[in-house]
């Protein structure tokens, strides 16, 4: 019976350690995978903004129905370009020689990232892009220092300064802030909520069976309770003989 009682507390907490491990400073990304108009909306903005650059090379375009709740003749029309078949894996347009070429790094395959970096992780990311006083830096990032991603979402941010604050007599980077006059066409409140979409389909990327497996969760341990009352009631019926 301790020993059942183990395995259900590991079940039921083991969910948890998939988006455990954060730090304090990163920002909360709310991921739900199950939400099929986040992913619709995430699918969009990572198609047009990030497959430029970005592969997801262990993410086929055929398992994108299914998760998003959309026909595959709507994946076709608005997230695929050029030529394709549908068990084709997400590639990236640009060759991975030539943007290390142009960007000094190349740019990683994003099928896992929301594993292994964590999508608190990734949406902190997103919301860390400033324009680097020094112009020789241009684009810069708060998380990742130094960073030779550009953001290519200025548009909807629009173009954010980084915030200074004094610690141990030096001035350091504490934040970023989109001053007045260079705001994106997308409100602060909605440049989260986007990135917050792109996070999600990312998430998803990172483990399409997701939200599958959760939804499986909840019945499997339902029929482990059931189960375990049916046992102590046999058990009674058993030991009432022998007493
Ligand atoms: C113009 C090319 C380009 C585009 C477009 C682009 N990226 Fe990147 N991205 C890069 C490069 C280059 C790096 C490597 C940065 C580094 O390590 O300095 C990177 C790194 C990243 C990382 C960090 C990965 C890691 O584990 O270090 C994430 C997350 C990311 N990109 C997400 C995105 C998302 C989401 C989009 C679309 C909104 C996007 N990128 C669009 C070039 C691009």
């Amino acid at each position: 019976m301790r020993k059942l009682a183990l395995i259900l507390f590991l079940g039921l907490f083991s969910g948890g350690a998939w988006s455990a491990g954060g730090s304090a400073d990163l920002m909360d990304a709310q991921v739900d995978v199950s939400n099929e108009a986040s992913l619709q909306r995430g699918a969009n903005l990572f198609a047009n903004n990030c497959m430029g650059c970005h592969s997801a090379k262990y993410v086929r375009w055929n398992a994108l129905p299914e998760a998003l709740g959309i026909p595959m003749t709507m994946v076709e029309e608005s997230l695929v370009y050029g030529s394709y078949t549908p068990g084709d894996t997400i590639n990236a347009a640009m060759r991975p020689e030539d943007a290390a070429d142009w960007f000094g790094a190349p740019p990683p395959d994003l099928s896992l990232t929301a594993r292994s970096r964590g999508a608190d992780w990734v949406y902190t990311y997103l919301n860390s892009f400033y324009q680097d006083p020094d112009a020789s830096i241009g684009w810069n990032n708060t998380l990742l220092a130094n960073s030779s991603m550009p953001h290519v979402l200025w548009r909807l941010q629009g173009v954010p300064e980084a915030r200074y604050e004094e610690s141990h007599g030096e001035l350091q980077v504490a934040g970023i802030r989109v001053p007045e006059g260079q705001q994106g066409i997308m409100t602060e409140d909605e440049y989260h909520q986007a990135t917050r979409d792109i996070t999600n389909f990312m998430a998803f990327m990172a483990e399409p069976v997701r939200a599958k497996r959760q939804e499986m969760g909840v019945w499997v341990i339902g029929f482990l309770v059931i189960f375990t009352v049916l046992a102590w009631f046999m058990k009674r019926e058993y030991w009432r003989d022998i007493h």
